[in-house]
């Protein structure tokens, strides 16, 4: 069941792999995240990139989220969302300058500068709009996040960020630049972090460098730590939200700017489920394999990180046996498994759950194999709503053309 919806009336319904999500467990993380740094101001800007389907994106900007993009495509999706652009930060390595533009005259609150060339390429397309962009740099503290290596993003040798020693000169640059307003400072150190410390660690660094800005006459107006709080998939020992604000308040005080986060994982994953369906179960003398319909295709997280997500049956399926099985898509690759060595009583046609599937699912899913993508559906006040109807196999070939 999910929020009083069965989710094996779902896959009936809907048919599967379907990606369901609950509306009122995406605006209790996201208001756990608001209320407890009530005590500062504050802006949580939601990560798009975790989960960006404009429905999803809709239900956060009524509950008055901002968002974190890296791309024009996130822009376009949270203006089509009814997202305020003021509480908009713009991420990431490589904004392109139509980017750029468009993000000015919209009027977001921030362009989170990775590079001294990206300062000079804002600069001069702020200059054509005779504005001034606000910016704050996303500074490297050097702070070991203690996570998958590939989600991992705040050490020196990672392509993110400005170094410590490198960040008062390129302040000083960003300062001097006419069509450049410095208003804050921005980090994110990796993702899926299940302590606190390594924040803390960052934050102790972030404000080092704020107080050397201060004596370069530098002045801020916020900090930007960034997403990354992660989230408990089987049984990790994971610090909650209220923990996180906890521990982090008491020198955010002192500090008196106003707080931005970007939290994606946190506020979608657990609000989230991939249903599919158990379609050939293959018992072999060395392992037992249940073939389901959703594949790497749907769900990269397994295959890509070695990431472990739960399943669990959508009902009970007493007088089976249960065998440890490993579950696999039919895509024609070795590394297309979804969870392994899991002890499940499993029958033909049973529909499975995995949980944790909110975030950075449907997002990085593909066509690969000709697969149409799933559908999506958002469970709200005890209704299931289609919000990303299922692919035909016709689209996929839409935009292909056949040569003479
Ligand atoms: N801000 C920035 C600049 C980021 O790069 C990210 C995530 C976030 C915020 C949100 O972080 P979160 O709160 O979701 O941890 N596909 C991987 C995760 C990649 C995260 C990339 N950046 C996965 O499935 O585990």
């Amino acid at each position: 069941m999910m929020d009083g919806v069965s989710l094996a009336d779902i896959a009936q319904n809907f048919g599967t792999p379907t990606y369901v999500y609950s509306q009122q467990a995406i605006l209790a993380a996201y208001k756990a995240y608001d209320d407890s740094f009530a005590e500062i101001d504050h802006q949580i800007c939601y990560a798009v990139k975790a989960n960006s389907n404009l429905a999803v994106l809709n239900e956060l900007a009524k509950a008055g989220a901002g968002f974190d993009i890296v791309t024009g495509g996130e822009l376009a999706r949270v203006l089509a969302a009814g997202g305020d652009p003021k509480k908009i930060v713009f991420s990431g390595l490589g904004k392109t300058a139509e980017d750029i533009r468009s993000a000015l005259e919209v009027g977001i609150a921030c362009f989170n500068v990775e590079s001294e060339a990206e300062l000079y390429r804002i600069n001069a397309v702020a200059g054509k709009l005779q504005q001034q962009a606000p910016i704050s740099l996303r500074v490297n503290p050097n702070v070991d996040a203690q996570t998958h290596p590939y989600i991992s993003t705040g050490l020196k040798e990672n392509k993110f960020g400005i170094t410590h020693e490198d960040a008062p000169r390129i302040y000083q640059i960003a300062h001097d630049l006419p069509h450049l307003k410095v208003v804050g400072i921005d980090c994110h150190i990796g993702s899926q972090l299940t302590q606190v410390q390594p924040f803390m660690d960052a934050l102790d660094k972030v404000i080092e460098m704020i107080h050397a800005l201060a004596k370069q006459g530098i002045a801020l107006e916020h900090i930007d730590l960034g997403g990354g709080l992660g989230v408990q998939y089987i049984d990790e020992d994971v610090a909650s939200i209220q923990q996180f604000a906890q521990l982090l308040l008491p020198k955010l005080k002192t500090l008196g700017l106003t707080l931005y986060l970007e939290p994606g994982r946190s506020i979608v994953a657990n609000a989230g489920v991939l249903l599919t369906r158990v379609d050939i179960l293959k018992p072999t003398e060395h392992k037992n394999f249940a073939i389901v319909d959703a594949a790497m295709n749907d769900l990269i997280r397994p295959a890509l990180y070695q990431s472990e997500m739960a399943v669990i049956p959508t009902q009970l399926n007493s007088p089976v046996e249960a065998k440890v099985w490993d579950m696999v898509g039919a895509i024609c690759e070795t590394g297309d498994f979804l969870a392994k060595n899991r002890v499940l009583a499993l029958a033909d046609n049973d529909i499975l759950a995995i949980t944790g599937a909110g975030a950075y699912g449907f997002v990085m899913s593909s066509n690969y194999n000709s697969r149409p993508r799933a559908c999506e559906i958002l469970v709200k006040e005890g209704h299931a709503h289609v919000i990303r109807e299922r692919e035909t196999i016709e689209s996929l070939w839409q935009n292909e053309k056949l040569v003479d």
